[in-house]
């Protein structure tokens, strides 16, 4: 049987950038950025994107496009069977943790596109939308359901392929999420008292880099680019040989980025509009901006786009991160795609059900000083990703042979620009990656 791909080009740049930019863009990155002081951690996050995290997305490129198989059998393969192919197993494994929490925020993106069509956020007080939003997490039926219906709709998309479902899918969306994040930074950015929400994003204070804010700024760029957990990997292996691996992967990056920016100045003007405090941590898109919306003028309408964007922008990852395993489940152990979405769906759907009532019934349930949810969230991203990217750079850099990273690189030798780039990111990737991975986990350990 044949091996389904993607059939164009911007079919497949669209898939990848649908992959990174998620609910790690809209939601994580700007709560992060509240977190860490602003505008010094945005520099810190821009640097380690291009310096530290493109590089190690190539890395995940080559992997995927070289080998042509899913995550477990490119390791296995490339390196000539040896027990690299349990780091493949690993990033398969790996997107499926973080597809059952991500999915109970989907869920939770779901409800509150429901709310706003209901103009349920109208002149409600600052207090009511956190009430709201706590009565709603710890129950136990609502988040429950929201995140059935998010993962069904994942794994629908998934069910059909790569060229007639996830790339359908994403040459639909991804536009139409460009248009409404951009549209709402516009509108926030004209609210009077906005200036406050951009020097708040643009003046960095760099006293407020610590190395928590550089360990921050490396899961979140992980994170956000999905590296380290398979789904680049599994994505590029239905790229055609054609393409140009440095051109993809750098635009991905750069609409990652921009995602995030433009998401950061949809949210912290607005934030800052209505004078209020940008540090809420993951509360902040679902309690403080509810409440800027319903202050807002046209504010309903506001938050219909706003969290439909939300919604769209987390389906187009969700399914980047269950193809990682339906690929394995597919071309390793017999499955048909339909079963292996089945079987992925029940295991994913239980794991995301532990999540959701870890803020409810299973709320008593403690791990490292959080709840289930926290701990997954936190183990995925500041751990897993981690481990994963810097195993993926020390295969490419250290396993690979020199000759066949700079083949796939530059394919075949025939890209030029590709060929004169080649020694810096193969120096990247060697050292610099793994170093850098290395110092800036310990510093945050630390
Ligand atoms: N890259 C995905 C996101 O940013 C996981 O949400």
């Amino acid at each position: 049987m044949s091996r389904d791909s993607f059939g164009s080009r911007f079919g497949a740049l669209v898939a990848m950038a649908g992959s990174a930019v998620g609910l790690g863009n809209l939601w994580r990155f700007p709560y992060l950025v509240g977190e860490n002081g602003g505008a010094a951690f945005i520099i810190i996050y821009i640097l380690l994107s291009f310096l530290i995290c493109l590089p190690i997305f190539i890395s995940e490129f080559v992997i995927g496009r070289r080998s042509q198989k899913n995550a477990y059998a490119a390791f296995r393969d490339l390196s000539g069977g040896s027990a690299w192919r349990w780091v493949g197993l690993f990033t398969i494994i790996v997107p499926l943790v973080v597809l059952s929490y991500y999915s109970v925020i989907g869920g939770w993106s779901v409800e509150y596109l429901l709310k706003s069509v209901t103009f349920a956020f109208e002149s409600a007080s600052q207090s009511a939308m956190s009430t709201m939003f706590s009565d709603f997490v710890s129950s136990t039926w609502g988040p429950l359901l929201v995140h059935t219906g998010f993962l069904l709709v994942t794994t629908l998309i998934v069910v059909v392929g790569i060229k007639d479902g996830i790339e359908k899918f994403s040459k639909v969306m991804m536009p139409l999420l460009f248009f409404m994040v951009l549209a709402i930074a516009i509108y926030s950015m004209t609210l009077p008292g906005a200036k406050a929400g951009l020097d708040y994003l643009f003046n960095p204070d760099f006293s407020k880099i610590t190395g928590k804010a550089c360990a921050a700024a490396l899961g979140q760029a992980f994170f956000s680019l999905s590296l380290g957990f398979g789904t680049i990997m599994t994505y590029a292996s239905y790229v055609d040989k054609k393409e140009n691996i440095l051109f993809q992967s750098t635009a991905t990056a750069v609409s990652d980025l921009m995602f995030a920016l433009i998401a950061g100045m949809a949210i912290m003007p607005a934030v800052f509009a209505f004078g209020l405090n940008p540090q809420s941590g993951p509360g902040l898109v679902f309690e403080t901006l509810p409440f800027v919306f319903g202050q807002m003028p046209a504010g309903g309408f506001v938050a219909i786009l706003f969290f439909l964007a939300l919604l769209v922008a987390a389906l187009t990852s969700s399914i980047s991160m269950l193809e990682v395993a339906v690929a394995y489940l597919v071309e390793e152990k017999g499955f048909s795609r339909v079963w292996a979405c089945v079987v992925l769906f029940v295991i994913c759907w239980v794991v995301g059900a532990i999540c959701s009532l870890s803020f409810g019934p299973l709320s008593d349930v403690n791990i490292g000083g959080g709840n289930i949810f926290d701990f997954f969230d936190n183990l995925s991203s500041n751990i897993l990703m981690t481990l994963g990217s810097l195993l993926t750079v020390l295969f490419v850099g250290w396993r690979l042979k020199k000759t066949d990273v700079y083949d796939e690189f530059t394919n075949g030798g025939t890209l030029s620009r590709n060929a004169k780039l080649f020694g810096v990111l193969w120096f990247l990737i060697r050292y610099i990656c793994p170093l850098a991975i290395i110092s800036i986990f310990v510093s945050g350990l630390l």
